[in-house]
């Protein structure tokens, strides 16, 4: 087993942030177990996996930190972006609104973490492009001025998903 003191230096942690129900906890489960839930929770605390993958023939880990977009239902702020060495910032690509609140969540993040910390920035639902409210271009625009890596995903056909996480992982590594 590679339980051990031998893999901890390339154990990350990173935190997923961003409104309530844009599909954070839907990526990461999507991510660690290939799980989609439609009717799923909102998260109340905060939730971590750890996933493994290979880079350059060496096991990398991720410790994954999930927690609730609603603010009510939040753990302690610094505790959870303590030692965080990626960020993932999600919106919906159908609610504007989650868009536009993108700049509050990095404001949070820079408050509490590193300006080395790897961060992405992540248009959710695109399996429902039809119904979009924010265009590719506003997305990557934002990335760019902010320094973020862009993507948009699809927790529920997988669209991207894994690219995603292991983009921002292999950039801490
Ligand atoms: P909080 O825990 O409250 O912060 O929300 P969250 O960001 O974790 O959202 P969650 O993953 O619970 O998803 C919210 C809703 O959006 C659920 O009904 C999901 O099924 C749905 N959802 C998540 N990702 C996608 C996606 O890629 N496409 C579609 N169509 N629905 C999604
Ligand atoms: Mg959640």
């Amino acid at each position: 087993e590679e339980e051990g003191l031998g893999g901890e230096e390339y154990l990350f942690k990173v935190v997923i942030i961003g409104d309530s129900a844009v599909g954070k906890s839907n990526l990461l489960s999507r991510y660690a177990r290939n799980e989609f839930n439609l009717n799923s929770k909102a998260t109340i605390g905060v939730e971590f996996q750890t996933q493994s993958m290979l880079i350059d023939g060496k096991e990398v880990k991720a410790q994954i930190w999930d927690t609730a977009g609603q603010e009510r239902f939040r753990a302690v702020t610094s505790a959870y972006y303590r030692g965080a060495v990626g960020a993932l910032i999600v919106y919906d690509i159908t609610r504007r609104t989650t868009f536009d609140s993108v700049v509050r969540w990095l404001d949070e993040l820079n408050t509490h973490s590193d300006t080395t910390i790897a961060r992405m920035l992540i248009g959710n639902k695109l399996d429902l492009a039809n119904i979009r409210a924010v265009s590719v271009e506003e997305g990557k625009a934002l990335a760019e001025a902010e320094g973020m890596f862009f993507m948009e995903t699809s927790a529920l056909d997988s669209t991207n998903v894994k690219t995603a996480f292991e983009l921002v992982i292999r950039e801490i590594y």
